[in-house]
């Protein structure tokens, strides 16, 4: 059987599967629920300074099967009521990464070093989100405002910090750029595609904000393309995420670059049971690709990288596949 596991931004991961922040995992519950179905590390929910109760229903739409449209408008229960969940969380074994979001450099500094406090063996910065005013992409579009950020969240932490970056930019290179400038120990891309959906019978948009975010397997291709773009620009890992619901769309983003991957809307359709599932089906998929160990695999797709074949080829491998 290949070996899954993963080194990832100075953590050791027993497989790449990562919980996306903010499917399933605001409750300490939760997040132990998902590492018990077999994800290799859970991130939370974004947890802010105060309590929010995001925006009013309806905040979430299915786009067919091709995924999600949400417009949560970042509802959590703050950072003074989220110790306990931490907590519960990390009893489960797996490392925990807390995900925040602030308004400012100073802002995500604080909240950074109050949820390092809380055992995390990570934080991810969401500098993505496409609909919440005041934060995610109006704080996380503009390279410069990516670098601040980050280097002022790396100075207030020892844990490794990793920039989640938007894809609602022409450059999200760029973005990861100024994510390793500032000290980011790896970038996760993407979050949600800012997207519209009308209801015509009634002349309105279908979520109650108006413009939300398209997640699922709507979205893969463009995750698939900022990740290959990132790796190409930077030297620190990067971390995939949109619409990851098989072993082969997992297998895509790692040869497109991705040292782990993040999962979440695939979770509202096929259930928590979908790590275990994914795990299996990627072991076995590179067992039939020749792939000792998922790292190997790391990037393979690029032409800088010679369109690697498996480093174990040769014993009954498909010489140079993909
Ligand atoms: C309902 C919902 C809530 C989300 N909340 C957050 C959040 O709080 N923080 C964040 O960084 N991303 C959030 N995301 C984005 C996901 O973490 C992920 O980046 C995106 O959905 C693409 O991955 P997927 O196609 O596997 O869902 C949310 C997505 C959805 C669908």
């Amino acid at each position: 059987m290949a070996d899954l596991g993963v080194e990832c931004a100075g953590m050791r991961l027993g497989n790449p599967f990562l919980l996306a922040s903010g499917i399933w995992g605001e409750s300490g519950e939760s997040l132990a629920g998902a590492v018990r179905a077999g994800a290799g590390g859970v991130i939370t929910k974004s947890i802010g300074a105060e309590p929010r109760a995001g925006y009013p229903n309806p905040t979430i739409e299915t786009y067919s099967e091709w995924g999600l449209l949400n417009a949560m408008g970042l509802p959590n229960p703050g950072i003074d009521e989220y110790p306990k969940e931490v907590a519960i969380a990390l009893r489960a074994g797996a490392p925990v990464i807390g995900s925040v979001f602030a308004g400012d450099a100073a802002g995500f500094a604080e909240l950074a070093r109050r949820m390092a406090a809380l055992g995390v063996a990570g934080l991810e910065l969401n500098l993505s989100c496409p609909h919440a005013e005041g934060f995610g992409t109006e704080v996380g579009s503009e390279p410069r405002d990516v670098e601040e950020i980050v280097r002022t969240v790396v100075r207030s932490t020892r844990l490794p910090v990793i920039a989640k970056i938007t894809p609602n930019t022409t450059d999200p290179a760029a973005l990861a750029r100024a994510a390793e400038r500032g000290g980011a120990a790896a970038v996760s891309a993407i979050n949600t595609l800012r997207a519209l959906a009308i209801n015509v019978r009634l002349r309105r948009p279908v979520l109650a904000h108006g413009l939300g975010g398209l997640s699922g397997r709507a979205i893969k291709p463009v995750g698939l393309a900022c990740v290959w773009q990132i790796y190409e620009a930077v030297s620190i890992p990067v971390i995939g995420v949109g619409g990851i619901a098989t072993a082969e769309d997992a297998l895509e983003y790692v040869m497109a670059g991705a040292r782990a991957v993040e999962v979440g809307t695939a979770i509202a359709f096929d259930g928590i049971a979908v790590f275990e599932r994914l795990s299996r089906e990627l072991s076995g998929l590179l067992d039939e690709l020749g792939y000792a160990r998922l790292e190997e695999a790391v990037g393979a797709a690029h032409p800088s990288k010679g369109n690697a074949a498996p480093a174990s080829a040769g014993r009954g491998a498909i010489s140079g596949a993909r």
